[in-house]
């Protein structure tokens, strides 16, 4: 099924409206989101990662946030076929990727990643060993989709991290920021959500910790914000960073690391401060309220705390959650775009970033400006274009 919401091809809308980021001009208002595709063997992105995000550049997509890539540390990403910022094979590859993109007109910009407690998640490799966790535990699993077998193991305590690790981790970030920069990348992306490393510091489940970086929320707070800093000391005053948070973890999709506004304003406003430019609010739907007394999404109250630029994501064109759609075959298509429109024009949040849609139709911003038809995103067919 495919939905047209819109009878004629229109400029006005909110979503073709340009966005200045720092250096960086964006067209429009559609970011393609982050999605880990395990398609660079060895760690190094060959021709084929380079058509992929082309495409999705010549469709017209304003911004490309790449799927999450394994900082230069040792136990950063446990798959051997996602990508690496390290190395010059890799460094290569990711500089064609770039230069096919902007050849297309696009921009793009790496999404830095490290798992921490979710070391072994995604292959056989012992999650006891050599996983970075604040406090040595995985946390307590909720609401989840990891196997039984999985969490079994992954509940082995393991020493939490030493001041040594600490530092190194800080390094390792910043030196992969550099590097992205070698390679010709448009700015920094973040992954600071999900249960990986950095939310494993703002969470109260996985951060018990007593020293200065564990504590209350500005103490958790304070090891991400170290990331951002040593980012931007690393990559100057021109090039923007955009730091994803959520609530969610995925060892438990009900976890919180605020329970009320005030309290991810404190997050936030440090993260802000230590130099993020676009905070990216990760939600299974955009539009559902964060708190409870208001309508205002996740990205709309990071936006109210810190007048700072916010992205939105979740569900776009689509009436099924990433986690719901992990059930098989097609997921029903649903014209939310007015609603879309509606809190763009509000200026609720700045930018809207899109997963799945993107797999189903690389030419998703040309569609968008078209007024339709939605594509229909079908799990059997468009996951393919990932593994
Ligand atoms: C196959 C797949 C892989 C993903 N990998 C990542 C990732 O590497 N980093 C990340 O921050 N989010 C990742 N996500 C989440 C998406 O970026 C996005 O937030 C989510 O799919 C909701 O948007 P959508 O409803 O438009 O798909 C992934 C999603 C999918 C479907």
């Amino acid at each position: 099924m495919s939905t047209t919401f819109r009878g004629d091809a229109t400029d006005s809308s909110p979503l073709f409206r340009p966005l200045q980021v720092r250096s960086l001009t964006l067209e429009n208002r559609i970011v393609m989101s982050p999605m880990t595709r395990t398609h660079s063997p060895g760690g190094v992105p060959g021709p084929d990662v380079a058509d992929y995000y082309r495409r999705r550049a010549e469709g017209g997509t304003g911004l490309i946030v790449t799927e999450g890539v394994a900082i230069d540390h040792p136990t950063a990403v446990d798959h051997p076929d996602v990508p690496r910022l390290r190395g010059d094979p890799a460094v290569g590859g990711w500089r064609a990727v770039v230069d096919a993109v902007h050849g297309a007109g696009g921009r793009i910009i790496p999404q830095l990643w490290h798992v921490g407690p979710l070391w072994g998640a995604m292959s056989a490799v012992d999650p006891a060993l050599g996983s970075m966790r604040p406090s040595g535990v995985w946390g307590t699993p909720g609401i989840t989709s990891y196997s039984d077998d999985y969490i079994a193991r992954a509940q082995v305590p393991t020493d939490p991290m030493t001041d040594h690790d600490i530092a190194m981790v800080l390094d390792a970030y910043a030196r992969a920021a550099a590097t992205a920069l070698e390679a010709g990348f448009d700015g920094i992306a973040i992954h600071g959500g999900h249960g990986y490393l950095l939310d494993s510091f703002l969470w109260a489940g996985t951060n018990q910790r007593g020293d200065e970086w564990g504590g209350d929320l500005t103490r958790r707070t304070r090891f991400p914000a170290e990331v951002v800093k040593a980012i931007r000391a690393e990559v100057g005053a021109a090039t923007p960073i955009v730091y994803r948070f959520s609530q969610h973890k995925q060892q438990d999709y009900t976890a919180r690391i605020a329970e009320t506004p005030e309290e991810l304003g404190v997050i936030l406003g440090a993260l802000v401060e230590a130099g993020v430019d676009v905070l990216d609010a990760s939600i299974r739907r955009f539009d559902l309220p964060a708190f409870e007394g208001s309508d205002l999404s996740l990205a709309g109250w990071a936006k109210k705390l810190t007048g700072i630029t916010t992205m939105a994501v979740g569900s776009v064109g689509i009436g099924t959650s990433l986690r719901e759609s992990r059930t098989r075959g097609a997921a029903p298509t649903v014209d939310n775009i007015g609603e879309l429109e509606r809190r763009l024009a509000a200026d609720e949040f700045d930018l809207i970033a899109i997963g799945r849609l993107h797999l189903a139709d690389p030419g998703l911003a040309t569609t968008l400006r078209r007024g339709g038809p939605l594509p229909a995103f079908d799990r059997d067919r468009h996951e393919s274009v990932l593994h």
